[in-house]
């Protein structure tokens, strides 16, 4: 199914003076939709490691694997080579419901962070989203994580509610964020 796993290839003009790495390694990275007929158990070994190091409530790999069956559900992945094999640099899952995308996390290898891989995820998120009709994007933050709340702010997301004591682990309040596409 061509159309739905719309891979392509993209070149990212990321500003040199960010970037700490050898150059080879950022030459080439390429999107894809991932589903349970396309996800490979590379795909997910790749997902649940950097999941695992990401977040405190890491989602499981069964619960990525009842997440590729889900027929709401978008896995956008950023693949790129990396010490000689094509592996994951980031992803992120979202659901479309009518016609809202609900961004239901994102996430970037530790070591591949502050290079503008999350920002170029959500931006190709909300262009093919955009162009499925898709109207408005929302989603939860946890106060305390900036990274991720300027990320939200950089994409015109502002917050339009609260969640009271949303987030088990901590009894954090989230934050709701709203933007038009
Ligand atoms: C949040 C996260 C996805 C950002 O990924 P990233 O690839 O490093 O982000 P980018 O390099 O694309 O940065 C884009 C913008 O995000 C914001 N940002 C990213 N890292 C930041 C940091 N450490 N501190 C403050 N702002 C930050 C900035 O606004 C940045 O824009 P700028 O470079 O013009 O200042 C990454 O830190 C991560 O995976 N965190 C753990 C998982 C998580 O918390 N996900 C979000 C909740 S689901």
């Amino acid at each position: 199914m061509k159309a739905k796993l719309n891979v392509h290839k993209t070149e990212f003009n990321v500003h040199k003076a960010k970037l700490n790495v050898h150059k080879t390694e950022l030459d080439l990275y390429r999107y894809a939709f991932i589903d349970e007929g396309n996800c490979s158990p590379q795909d997910l070994d790749d997902i649940v490691e950097i999941e695992k190091d990401s977040f405190s409530s890491p989602w499981s790999r069964a619960l990525f694997s009842a997440e590729l069956k889900n027929p709401i559900s978008r896995i956008l992945v950023m693949k790129t080579l990396h010490q000689d094999r094509e592996t994951i640099a980031g992803y992120a899952v979202y659901w479309l419901v009518a016609d809202e995308l609900h961004l239901q996390k994102i996430a970037v290898r530790r070591e591949m962070r502050n290079r503008g891989l999350a920002a170029a995820i959500l931006r190709e998120a909300f262009a093919v989203s955009s162009s499925q009709n898709i109207m408005k994007a929302t989603l939860e933050v946890r106060a305390s994580n900036l990274p991720a709340y300027h990320l939200y702010r950089k994409f015109d997301f502002s917050v339009k509610g609260k969640r009271l004591r949303y987030y088990d682990d901590t009894g954090e309040d989230a934050l709701i964020m709203w933007r038009d596409l």
